[in-house]
């Protein structure tokens, strides 16, 4: 049986439902998972294969989950290791849109390149944001809403299964 880390980082939530719904996906499937947030893993080791997914903020993967990358490429890279994104804007298959989506992972991917990666559309909640955060999407006219797929993350992490156990 596999073990795999699911870990995320995320401001108001919404990525750490995504996190827990791709970690109940890999577990209906046999996985052993363990779903924390970045900053809470204090060991890599003993995982067959990573799951490390972030809420972009202002372009960018937040940095304690670009630092975890960092931390651990050696173990990464020796295990097959997935990315997931979790954005509200820049979601159709627009040239510009593509190009915007590469942009948020680019410094990750400089890191090391994921074996599977999907962008998921996410939430956005004023009542959880910071102030400065809550004036940034009030000034960006941005209300309340959530636009998570369900059904499209359950669908990507039913598809990590093959992936993990074949090249684990
Ligand atoms: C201040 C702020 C900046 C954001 N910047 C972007 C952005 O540059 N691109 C994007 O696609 N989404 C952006 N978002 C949307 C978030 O990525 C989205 O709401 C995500 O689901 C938040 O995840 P969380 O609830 O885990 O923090 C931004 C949201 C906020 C509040």
């Amino acid at each position: 049986m596999s073990k795999v880390l699911v870990a995320y980082a995320s401001k108001c939530g919404s990525t750490g439902e995504v996190a827990q719904a791709i970690a109940q996906s890999l577990c209906a499937q046999g996985m052993t998972v363990d779903v924390r947030r970045v900053d809470e893993v204090s060991d890599v080791a003993g995982y067959d294969a990573f799951v490390v997914g972030s809420a972009i903020r202002m372009g960018s993967w937040l940095g304690e989950a670009k630092r975890f990358v960092e931390t651990n490429v050696a173990t990464l890279r020796g295990a097959p290791t997935a990315y997931f994104t979790v954005h509200m804007l820049n979601l159709d298959d627009s040239a510009e849109s593509q190009a915007a989506r590469a942009a948020y992972v680019a410094p990750v991917h400089a890191i090391m390149q994921p074996q599977a990666e999907a962008f998921f559309a996410g939430k956005l909640d004023l009542d959880r944001m910071s102030f400065v955060d809550r004036m940034i999407s009030k000034m960006m006219k941005a209300n309340n809403e959530d636009k998570r797929d369900w059904a499209a993350i359950e669908a990507w992490a039913g598809e990590l299964l093959p992936q993990a156990t074949s090249a684990a």
